[in-house]
């Protein structure tokens, strides 16, 4: 039964130092290891997400899985990977993207997301927002919408949220 009063952000765990010294590492294996947590999360990413009306779940590695795996089945819709490079074993387009220090690389199945799909893009944690965009850039370069990304997680101090905004994506996170 849905848990309106549940505090999801009490079920995420802090790790100091991690993965570098001074990083405090949000953690949503406690989060998700809760049955109750993890099923209230779903429903809130659902209930948020049927408003956009979307046709596909975009799905970003590896964590971004989790949650939109059990998403697109409770809305019965299809759920698309989006991969860090080398990955996926089919044809792919990619996108590189920028991080602190040198870049990486996103991949998409061709063919897996296509012109006119309105997709949800889900991911469990919005930091700068670099990989978010980069899956966006992917969303826009094969003629998909992005009706909305999705986080469980933001950290607004690193600035993502205020990127999605510059860039006119609509953005809905369940803990700040
Ligand atoms: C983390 C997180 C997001 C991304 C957020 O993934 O799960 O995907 O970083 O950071 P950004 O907003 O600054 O781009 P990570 O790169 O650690 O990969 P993983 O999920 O495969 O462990
Ligand atoms: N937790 C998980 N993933 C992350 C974090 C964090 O605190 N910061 C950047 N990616």
């Amino acid at each position: 039964p849905p848990r309106p009063d549940l505090d999801l952000a009490a079920l995420v765990r802090t790790i100091p130092d991690f993965p570098k010294p001074g990083i405090r590492f949000r953690d949503i294996t406690t989060l998700i290891g809760d049955a109750e947590g993890f099923s209230e999360s779903i429903r809130r990413l659902t209930d948020r997400a049927a408003v956009y009306r979307p046709d596909l779940i975009v799905a970003v590695e590896a964590r971004g899985f989790l949650f939109g795996a059990a998403m697109a089945t409770a809305m019965g819709l299809g759920l698309v990977p989006v991969r860090k490079a080398g990955k996926l074993p089919g044809l792919t387009i990619g996108v590189d993207y920028e991080l602190e220090y040198g870049v990486d690389r996103l991949e998409l199945h061709e063919g897996a997301v296509v012109a006119g799909h309105r997709v949800i893009l889900i991911d469990d944690l919005l930091a700068t927002g670099g990989t978010i965009l980069a899956a966006a850039q992917l969303m826009r370069n094969v003629g998909a919408e992005v009706a909305a990304a999705m986080f469980v997680i933001d950290l607004p101090d690193l600035g993502g949220s205020a990127r999605l905004r510059d860039a006119g994506l609509a953005c809905e996170t369940l803990i700040a």
